[in-house]
């Protein structure tokens, strides 16, 4: 076919010159991010698919997939280009731009696949990095050595070991030109880890992970799951991350998940040329269809029949469209549950399209053993316990600091309804990182008196429990002070102060999920971890009439509130005054829990800094607004997540709380929870203050210091290098992100503190 000539779109606009080079992160869910890359040839959006285009082969032209599919990426082979003498010489007058007739973003490969393909390649590692920077390309790619996955260890470590060894000099060949930096490492996750260290020490622009085409072609997804895990947390964030050679749909949510950003496909041309479509689900072929597994525009007007009647290579052209426009639209899908925070759940409903998919899902979520272990899976799988992977020797090592890698940088707590999603739902990593929140951080009362050898676990019944309980509640705090009060929601047990957060409070689930009976091993298990286990457990269904009197009688029968007279306790109403006073003990356990659970306060601290305080408490009987005794507004829990919000004077209470040095360095994410030392600080450059001061975001670039068991959604309290409060705010990221992104909002300021 001839050259595109429809609907010309513009030219890109180059990236401001300072930018050249950097890449920024305007959205993330996880490890999932949002990225905007800058170029001379444009401001790439990621995650983004580079289409493979080879110079002597254009099934569709680049300058098509730049005006009609809005391509903004493309990659080619410098090593072809460099063998053909013609396009060399067009290349070396012209540039590579014009030699394929795009305007984007350039990225060439170096040779390397091809000696994977063929054997050695002729051209020099300086040779072929200066080339691709003689035919102006945006981003170039060093000679790496290709590992494959049947090599031994002590060979693939001699690839890992001489791309490392190459990595210098490719960065000095390269000058401005943006490098890509490969990572290879085969099957074995020392090496790749090695890799990533040793290859984040070079100054490359983009980290692609080599090696992985033929573990892809053999569907070893499970193996490709254990290469990014023990390959992204090691590589500098703040660098994209390239998956050489990934094209098909089916890997994309994964990938992102984990934390890839670019893609490449030549899969879209070369299935094409086979008569294989690409699906979100696996590949179809046109032999067998009668229908579009979807529809896509480039078939709009004909049917897989009409497909089949034409010549090879009209054929051809069509079905590579069909893949490109079906690739688009699954990445675009990814993109939008970024946005939603959506995409691990897309992640999970992917896995079981293919059954190595699901095999590198269960992997990643739940760990070899335990997938085989149902029951165990049910329990142990459901977290927090480091140890307990650390103990599965040789395997431990990656998943675990893999697995706590990701669920650290989850949102929590988010918005919006959670869906039941069978055993899957237990290992989403917000919800891994929602309950580790809760069983590292939340403590019991501590109060003596009636009560404190017993807890008390609602269940049967989805929330709002506030309605059902909060009468009982009163007469509980006041009859029983040291009784623990837990609702047991199929996610695990959550204490009652926390009973609208998310996302114990929005499970949508089916009405038996509420109605089994609890698992009494399990909710033993449960308290143990929430340091209730010596506790005597009293049950009671949340369902149907009467819960009040059956509520009390069970905790008479139980021995609870023996002492106090059978009929008051369950009848007798309590009078005004014992009713506010008790009230008001409920709301300052339930924002004190707050701080604690949720700002990291030492639970003593945050109860002290309570006392005294009044609740502006709405119709519904929620509390809006915590009042200190000087009548200082210091935080709202939230409707839609059940989150605290501090305010300006809340920030100042928090700050002069700090008992721990001030942070000194940038970079390094806990390998334990830090609890109860309040919110991270984030100390920012002189420059900032007084935009700080004002309530202007943080940008990246300013950040000094940060403490490290900062998180992304979470409050941080922002200080200057004295350790002055200059406001707070949600962070963007965790301590690891913070060291080398240049661009991009750091903190989303939520107030200042003016002078
Ligand atoms: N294309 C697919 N895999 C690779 C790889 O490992 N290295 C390079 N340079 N290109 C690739």
């Amino acid at each position: 076919m001839g050259a595109w000539k429809e609907g010309r779109r513009e030219d890109p606009k180059p990236c401001r010159e300072q930018d050249q080079g950097l890449f920024e992160i305007i959205g993330r869910d996880g490890r999932a991010r949002l990225g905007r890359l800058h170029t001379s040839h444009g401001v790439l959006e990621t995650p983004a698919l580079l289409p493979v285009v080879n110079p002597n082969i254009r099934t569709i032209e680049p300058r098509e997939m730049w005006d009609r599919y809005g391509i903004g990426a493309l990659i080619t082979n410098s090593y072809i280009i460099w063998k053909h003498e013609e396009l060399k010489t067009k290349a070396a007058t012209d540039g590579v731009h014009a030699l394929l007739d795009f305007p984007g973003i350039v990225m060439t490969d170096s040779g390397t696949f091809q000696s994977y393909i063929y054997g050695d390649v002729d051209v020099g590692v300086d040779e072929i990095v200066e080339f691709q920077q003689s035919i102006g390309v945006d981003i170039a790619t060093m000679l790496d050595v290709f590992s494959r996955p049947d090599m031994t260890h002590e060979q693939v470590e001699h690839c890992v070991d001489e791309t490392i060894l190459r990595a210098q000099q490719s960065v000095d060949a390269s000058g401005t030109t943006m490098l890509n930096g490969p990572i290879q490492g085969g099957l074995f996750k020392d090496l790749r880890t090695k890799s990533a260290k040793g290859m984040a020490a070079f100054d490359f622009a983009v980290h692609p992970i080599g090696g992985i085409v033929p573990v892809m072609e053999q569907h070893k997804y499970k193996d490709y799951a254990k290469i990014m895990l023990a390959t992204l947390p090691y590589l500098p964030p703040h660098r994209p991350v390239h998956m050489f050679g990934c094209g098909h749909p089916m890997l994309f949510p994964m990938s992102i998940a984990l934390g890839a950003d670019l893609f490449d496909s030549a899969a879209y041309a070369l299935f094409a040329r086979d008569g294989r479509l690409l699906t979100p689900w696996g590949t179809e072929k046109i032999e067998s269809l009668m229908e579009w597994p979807m529809m896509m525009p480039c078939v709009a007007n004909v049917t897989p029949i009409d497909v089949k009647a034409l010549g090879k290579q009209e054929r051809e052209t069509l079905l590579a469209r069909y893949n490109l426009e079906m690739t688009l639209s699954e990445l675009s899908r990814c993109k939008q549950a970024i946005r939603d925070g959506t995409i691990w759940r897309l992640v999970e409903r992917r896995s079981h399209q293919h059954p190595a998919l699901r095999e590198a899902f269960l992997w990643l979520s739940t760990r070899p053993q335990q997938a085989m272990m149902k029951l165990k899976m049910l329990d142990d799988m459901i977290l927090n316990d480091r140890d307990a992977g650390r103990e599965r020797g040789e395997q431990a090592g990656t998943w675990e600091e893999g697995w706590s890698w990701l669920v650290h940088a989850q949102e929590t707590p988010r918005k919006g309804g959670e869906p039941w999603g069978g055993e899957d739902t237990f290992v989403r990593p917000q919800i891994v990182a929602a309950r580790r929140q809760v069983i590292d951080r939340w403590q019991p009362s501590g109060i003596g008196g009636t009560g404190q050898e017993h807890v008390l676990v609602m269940h049967g019944s989805p929330g709002p429990w506030r309605d059902r309980l909060s009468d009982i509640m009163v007469r509980l705090t006041h009859h029983a002070p040291g009784l623990e009060v837990m609702i047991l929601t199929p996610v695990g047990l959550v204490p009652y102060s926390l009973e609208d957060l998310n996302p114990y409070a929005h499970i949508d689930g089916p009405d038996w999920l509420w109605r089994r009976r609890p698992n009494l091993p399990w909710v033993r298990r449960e308290l143990d971890r929430l340091s209730l286990g010596e506790r005597k457990i009293v049950t009671v269904d949340m369902l149907g009439e009467g819960i009040q009197f059956r509520c009390m009688t069970a905790l008479h029968e139980a021995g609870v509130l023996e002492g106090t007279d059978d009929t008051s306790a369950s009848e007798k109403p309590l009078d005004r005054e014992s009713r506010e006073a008790t009230k008001l003990l409920i709301y300052r356990r339930l924002v004190s829990d707050k701080l604690t659970v949720l700002m990291n306060v030492d639970f003593e601290a945050a109860r002290k800094l309570l006392l005294g305080a009044t609740f502006v408490v709405n119709r519904q009987g929620r509390v809006k607004n915590a009042i200190t005794p000087e009548g200082d507004h210091l935080a709202s829990p939230r409707l839609g997540d059940g989150g605290l919000s501090l305010t300006g004077a809340g920030a100042v209470a928090l700050h002069k709380l700090r008992t721990v040095d001030a942070p000194t360095g940038l970079g390094i994410s806990p390998e334990r929870p830090v609890t109860g030392v309040g919110p991270a600080w984030l100390v920012v450059d002189d420059d900032a203050e007084p935009f700080v001061r004002q309530g202007r975001n943080v940008f990246h670039g300013f950040v000094l210091a940060v403490d490290a068991w900062i998180q992304p959604s979470q409050t941080c309290l922002i200080v200057n290098k004295q350790g002055d409060l200059l406001g707070h705010g949600l962070s963007n990221g965790t301590a690891d992100e913070f060291g080398g992104f240049k661009k991009g909002i750091a903190v989303k300021t939520r107030g200042g503190i003016l002078l």
